[in-house]
This record gives structure tokens, C-alpha cells and sequence, in this order.
């Protein structure tokens, strides 16, 4: 599947079979989400991949009760550790380490989809209750929670504003 098939065909799953992942699939998914860009190249992502299903309760509790989250074989949490860019660029770094494990998280849901899975991006939960689920050492923050499986639904794609009223020529 080319870069620009896999934009078009991701959505966001929220329904999961249970079939595992093979491990070269799963190692791809996270080594694409270690190559998007970073500051500075601080890199300051670090991934959480929880397969043990007491661990995922915990996470799918600390997110809200999104079912889905737990139906997943495999569940990444996506985090900073935040020092490592905060270090360099003070507060301008807070910016940038948000947007680093943005782009890293976008790199692991096209890897996924590239290879046939359906994640979301879940963005709603406790930071304080995943860090303690996932024993994360103080400084390392949660970002994002990516359930990956094969998918159990096909959703219609939510529609987008058409680019005539977000593309601006020239000046805004
Ligand atoms: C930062 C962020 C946080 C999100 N949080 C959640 C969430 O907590 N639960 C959920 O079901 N979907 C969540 N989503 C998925 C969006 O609802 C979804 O991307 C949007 O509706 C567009 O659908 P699509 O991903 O299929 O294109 C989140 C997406 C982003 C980018």
C-alpha cells in the first residue's frame, strides 16, 4: 500500500478481533513510529506496548471505560519523556515534544494500517491513572493510547472540511 492509499484508508477501529500480532508486524509498526521527526532529533518518544490483559483493564480504565481499548491484542502507549527536549529548548519544548509523539503516533497508525490493522487514537484518559498503571517514572508523560488489532468493523470515513475553506493562498 503506497503513503498516500494509507492516509485515505485509515480509520479510526473501534471494534477488535482477538487474533494476535506477530512480532515482525508489530516491530515494524514501532519502528516506523521511531523514525517520524523530532526537534532537534531529541527523540524524546517512548513506547509502552501492553499485551497482559490485567494491565490493559488498567489502561482502558484510565480511559474512561473505552471498551474498545481492551478488546485490542495489543495496546501502545505513546509517551514523552519530557526532559530530554525540555532540556534543550526550555519552554518552546513543550510544544515540541507534543508534536513529536504526534508525528510518531501518525507514523503508527499509517504503519498499521499499511499492514492491515485498525487502531484509534485514543486522546481521552487519565494521565495520572495510565503513569500509574504503566509504572511510568516521573518525567515520562502519556500522550496517546493506540489500541492495534485486526479490525471487527468497517467505519464510513467522518467527512472533512472541503480545502476550499481551510486552504488559504498567499496570506490567510
Ligand atoms: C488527539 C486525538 C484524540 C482522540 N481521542 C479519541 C478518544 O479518546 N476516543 C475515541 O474513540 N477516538 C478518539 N480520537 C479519534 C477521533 O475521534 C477520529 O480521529 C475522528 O473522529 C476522525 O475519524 P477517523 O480517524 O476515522 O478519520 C482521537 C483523535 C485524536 C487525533
Amino acid at each position: 500500500m503506497d503513503t498516500l492509499e494509507a492516509i485515505r484508508k485509515r480509520r479510526s477501529v473501534r471494534s477488535f478481533k482477538p487474533d494476535p500480532i506477530p512480532e515482525e508486524d508489530l516491530r515494524k509498526i514501532l519502528e516506523a513510529a521511531s523514525w517520524a521527526p523530532s526537534a532537534g532529533n531529541c527523540q524524546p518518544l517512548e513506547l509502552v506496548v501492553v499485551k497482559d490483559p490485567g494491565v490493559k483493564e488498567e489502561v482502558m480504565e484510565a480511559a474512561f471505560g473505552q471498551s474498545f481499548v481492551g478488546e485490542a491484542p495489543v495496546v501502545v502507549v505513546v509517551c514523552a519523556e519530557v526532559e530530554r527536549t525540555t532540556r534543550r529548548y526550555g519552554r518552546r519544548g513543550e510544544l515540541f515534544y507534543v508534536q513529536d509523539t504526534a508525528a510518531a503516533t501518525q507514523n503508527l497508525l499509517l504503519a498499521a494500517t499499511a499492514l492491515g490493522y485498525g487502531t484509534c487514537w485514543v486522546g481521552a484518559f487519565s494521565e495520572e491513572e495510565v503513569a500509574k498503571a504503566l509504572r511510568l517514572p516521573r518525567g515520562v508523560r502519556p500522550l496517546a493510547i493506540v489500541p492495534i488489532g485486526k479490525s471487527a468493523e468497517s467505519p464510513e470515513a467522518p467527512p472533512r472540511l472541503p480545502l476550499r475553506e481551510i486552504v488559504h493562498r498567499d496570506r490567510y
